[in-house]
């Protein structure tokens, strides 16, 4: 019998690592199509990742997070890219695993830190000492993004030279 190889990549990572400008250029280097997770709940809540957490709450936001995946996670020739808590959940975790070629993206926090000065789009480093936060949940968050097909750092290769390794890596 013959074995049909995963036709469908997942991005994961913390946030700022890089999903959304490696994801795009990925995806056309392959013929695939490109999905991410935070626009399908933004589209379908019609309201923006920081309005849901400020007024519907994290939880809620979560629940809309693995309804999007849910929906494209069958998708063929699709590289997807996930909101960076989205491995919190074995639920997501599961449906990655199983159904994706997982690619983790990876930065130092001070990177990260430096990537996201004056973003005010994002609620759970909105707080008085961001690199401190986002050093945390780093920490905290290690052992699910590490638990992947593949994994490179953005910082220390070139966007189109990490487009090629993972490519080389997936096929
Ligand atoms: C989150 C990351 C964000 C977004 C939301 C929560 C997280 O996505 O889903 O703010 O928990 O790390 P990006 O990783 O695309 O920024």
């Amino acid at each position: 019998m013959e074995i049909k190889q995963i036709e469908r990549i997942a991005l994961i990572g913390f946030m700022a690592t890089g999903k959304s400008t490696i994801g795009p250029l990925l995806a056309e280097r392959l013929g695939y199509v490109f999905i991410d997770t935070d626009e399908l709940v933004e589209a379908a809540a019609k309201m923006k990742i920081s309005e849901i957490f400020n007024n519907l709450g994290e939880s809620v936001f979560r629940e809309a997070e693995h309804d999007a995946l849910k929906l494209v996670i069958n998708m063929e020739k699709a590289v997807i890219s996930t909101g960076g808590g989205i491995i919190l959940f074995e639920r997501n975790r599961k449906l990655l695993r199983t159904k994706t070629f997982v690619v983790n993206l990876t930065c130092r926090p001070e990177t990260i830190f430096k990537r996201i000065q004056g973003d005010q789009t994002r609620p759970l480093l909105d707080t008085e000492d961001p690199l401190k936060r986002i050093t945390l949940l780093m920490a905290e968050r290690r052992k699910y993004y590490e638990d992947c097909d593949f994994q490179i750092s953005t910082e220390d290769f070139s966007e189109i030279e990490c487009c090629e390794k993972i490519e080389s890596a997936y096929k």
